[in-house]
């Protein structure tokens, strides 16, 4: 089975996000190399708990920056977050009860699940949430600037300069 590996290419360009993000492909990395080695069920137990809690942690960091900057899409993008947390839970339930067969569904369920949500709906949750970032940051910008007429003109020597008594261009 290939190896979940973070690369740019799964990039969302939210830095928190893509952080997470490498944080739960280690955690699937880590928890395949467990299986693949035969390691004990503890061990794998206590992998998939770690995953688990990465996963949900994310998902609802994720809902928690759409809400705030009041994203149309959020209903869509939770319905995904819903429908795979429900898939997980089941493969879990199995593992818990000593079905290690579970966990090598689990990674390979994450492994094409991850990059394709990460790809598409965590990609376009990126761009709306950087745009937002960047008005914010626009209108924090604006409220602290000073008034035009408290502003002191100067021209390009460093000279002050009144425009009202500046030359008409002929
Ligand atoms: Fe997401
Ligand atoms: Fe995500």
């Amino acid at each position: 089975m290939v190896s979940l590996t973070w690369s740019t290419s799964h990039a969302v360009f939210v830095t928190e996000i893509d952080d997470e993000h490498k944080e739960i492909f280690e955690a699937v990395a880590r928890l395949q190399a467990a299986l693949a080695s035969d390691g004990p069920l503890s061990e794998v137990r206590k992998l998939t708990q770690r995953l688990i809690s990465c996963i949900v942690g994310h998902f609802a960091h994720e809902e928690r920056l759409m809400r705030a900057a009041r994203y149309g899409s959020l209903r869509w993008h939770k319905q995904r977050h819903s429908a795979a947390s429900k898939r997980v839970g089941q493969f879990v339930l199995r593992i818990e009860q000593g079905d290690t067969k579970a966990g090598v569904e689990l990674v390979e369920y994450l492994t094409s699940w991850l990059p394709e949500h990460a790809g598409l709906a965590d990609r376009m949750m990126g761009a709306f949430l950087r745009n937002h970032r960047r008005s914010m940051f626009k209108v924090t910008f604006r409220a602290g600037t000073k008034p035009m007429d408290a502003c002191a003109w100067v021209d390009v020597k460093g000279d002050a300069f009144d425009p009202q008594a500046s030359e008409k261009c002929s």
